[in-house]
Formats: C-alpha cells, structure tokens, sequence
C-alpha cells in the first residue's frame, strides 16, 4: 500500500521474484472537530486481478482499518483469486486484523520510525514538541530543539534530518528564522 508499503513491497518483489506491483492508497482522515476517523481509497483505479494471487503489503497494522478497507476494495473491484496481507508490525492489542505474514507482533502500542518516513516523522514531533514545549519559550536555537527532541522521544535522526525538518516548519510558516534561532509563530 501507498506510502508505507511501498519500500517492503518493493523489497518483496525482489526477494520472492515478482514481477507485478501495484500501489492503493488507502488512507485515514479526521473530518474537522470531529474524533472519529474513517479511511477512504484515494485513487480507485480499476484493474483485472481475475486468475491471480495477490498479496496486500503495508510497513504496519496499527488499528488495522485502511488494510481492511483496501482488502475488501481488491477483492470487490480488482477481483484476484486471493488476497493475503504481510506486514513488518502488527500491534497485536489495538489490531482489528492479523496478518497473514508478519515480522514482528507489537504487545503494546508504539510509534515506529521507518527510514522512508524519518523527515515527516521528525517534523511531526519537533512540531509537536514546539506545540507543547513553546506555551513557555518561544525562541529556539536548533540545538536546544535537538537536546529537547531527544529528551523526549530518545531518538537522534542525526544532524541533516533535524536541519531539513527545521527548514520545512519555516517553509509551512509554522516557524520564523531570525539569526540562528527559530521563532514559533504565534
Ligand atoms: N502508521 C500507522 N501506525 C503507525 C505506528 N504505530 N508507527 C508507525 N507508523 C504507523
């Protein structure tokens, strides 16, 4: 599945020998004010799966609704003969669905950081972390968010991501540079 997928699905080609890939982007969204989440498949292309096997490949299964709603979307339109799912995680707790292969079974729930996801997931956090942390201080140095960055989260991406995730929070206007500080914007 697109985005998470695409990365072990690629890899899986390789290893087991095949030759057809496909991508579904099934995806969750939050309506505005609203808790609940729902997942919707982003592009509904159509293809002819008729005669085939088909292996549905996701990077994880947290609650497991965008595999359930992709899975039911190739077995009504793309109509393979089977459909089988194969993850690296599966948080077992939280999980509407178990994979029919996977790496690992999470007992609890944690938030995985992938290589192919580490600038968004670094953004995220450091945006998180500014929201939490910036009610206080509002004048960062890069450093300082680094220190703070693995304080919290005990993680060091390494030099280059903290700087490109920086950068993006000035790009998206949720930080201002001035010298060498960041200003979180009111
Ligand atoms: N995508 C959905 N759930 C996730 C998790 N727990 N960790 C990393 N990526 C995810």
């Amino acid at each position: 599945m697109a985005r998470g997928g695409y990365i072990p699905a690629r890899l899986l080609c390789d290893f087991l020998n095949v030759e057809n890939l496909l991508s579904i982007q099934s995806q969750h969204w939050t309506e505005a004010a609203k808790v609940a989440e729902k997942a919707l498949i982003k592009f509904k292309y159509n293809v002819d799966l008729s005669g085939m096997n088909a292996l549905l490949v996701d990077d994880i299964v947290d609650t497991g609704e965008s595999l359930i709603l992709a899975k039911n979307f190739i077995i009504g339109e793309w109509k393979p003969n089977d459909v089988k799912i194969a993850t690296l995680q599966w948080i077992s707790p939280v999980a509407k669905l178990k994979p029919d292969f996977y790496l690992i079974e999470v007992k609890e729930w944690y938030w995985f950081q992938y290589p192919w996801t580490r600038l968004e997931d670094t953004y995220q956090f450091i945006k998180r972390l500014l929201s939490e942390e910036g009610l206080s201080k509002r004048e960062w140095t890069l450093e300082e968010i680094i220190a703070k960055f693995k304080e919290l989260y005990g993680v060091d991406v390494g030099l280059n991501y903290f700087k490109d995730a920086a950068d993006l929070l000035v790009e998206n206007s949720f930080l201002i540079r001035s010298d060498n500080k960041y200003l979180i914007k009111s």
